[in-house]
């Protein structure tokens, strides 16, 4: 499909006819919010979470919400099933609106940007799902307030960059020697059988996998725990996972060239990928 239906402000239009006025301060200052939802056989996975954080995200930056729930489902289901592809992944972008350049909010309430898009959700290759993914490390440069899911993303564009320059998955930060994140990825750590993410704090986005984790954990008896994690354990992991809307759980095999456990996927990835598969698989039904 080269020109899938977008909506924006109010219409529906093809996306190379999709247009917003320079002033628009997510150009200008990256002032707005964004979110992106899996889609399996047509219907969004983990719809009331994506939902949740989409209107904590607007609320977090003093933005109004300018749809109701119901609203927001009727703009997206239109521009879903305009697409031909059954697994998609939706994009959501709010920004501020569009006013005068200076850079405290607008006096005068503007009305926000609202953009939605979906494309052919693109997962990890059977190659890498196969083998497990390799990642190189470096530190987290970026801003405090990363629990936003902000448009401004040029730290986790620069830590992508720094991946694909390495020809590897992802890149995983650390901050002060401590783990935080991947540029678009949530990361565990698995010691012993327990799973352990970082906290869910004001330094990593709280991705809606980092929930169905816990869930799926829960469920298969695999204790997982939130706590600060060292650079020094997770290079010394049994297991390294990553975790996002597009990854859904993908085993990290080495990092910075260094084997991490025994190189290969382990088993409790493998017991976690499977119960992904199953949520996925019921979502659809
Ligand atoms: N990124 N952390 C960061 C910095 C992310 O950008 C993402 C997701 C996650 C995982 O969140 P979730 O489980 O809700 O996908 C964690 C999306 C996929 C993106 O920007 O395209």
């Amino acid at each position: 499909m080269n020109d899938p239906l977008v909506y924006l402000n109010g219409a529906y239009t093809p996306i190379s006819e999709a247009k917003i006025p320079v002033l628009d301060r997510g150009f200008i200052f990256g002032d707005g919010i964004y979110e992106v939802i899996p889609v399996y056989g047509r219907k969004m996975f983990r719809a009331d979470q994506h939902f949740a954080r989409l209107f904590r995200s607007l609320a977090s930056i003093s933005i109004a919400n300018p749809h109701s729930k119901e609203e927001w489902l009727q703009l997206i289901a239109r521009v879903m099933e305009a697409h031909e592809a059954e697994d998609q992944m939706v994009y959501i972008q709010v920004t501020r609106g569009v006013a005068k350049r200076a850079h405290a909010f607008p006096k005068d309430p503007v009305q926000p940007t609202v953009f939605i898009m979906t494309n052919p959700i693109t997962l990890p290759s059977d190659a890498v799902r196969a083998k497990g993914a390799a990642c190189v490390s470096m530190e987290d440069k970026r801003w405090l307030r990363c629990e936003i899911k902000s448009i401004s993303l040029l730290g986790n564009v620069l830590a992508a960059q720094n991946a694909a320059e390495h020809a590897v998955t992802e890149s995983i930060q650390f901050r002060d020697g401590f783990l935080t994140e991947a540029s678009s990825s949530n990361v565990w750590v698995i010691k012993d059988g327990v799973v352990a993410g970082p906290p869910k704090d004001n330094l990593i986005l709280e991705g809606i996998r980092y929930g169905l984790m816990e869930e799926l954990c829960k469920a298969n008896d695999i204790p997982i725990v939130a706590r600060r994690i060292t650079r020094e354990e997770v290079f010394a992991a049994d297991e390294v996972l990553l975790s996002s809307a597009t990854k859904e759980v993908l085993a990290v095999v080495s990092i910075d060239d260094q084997t991490i456990g025994k190189g290969q996927p382990g088993p409790i990835y493998q017991k976690l990928y499977a119960a992904y598969q199953q949520a996925k698989a019921a979502s659809a039904r």
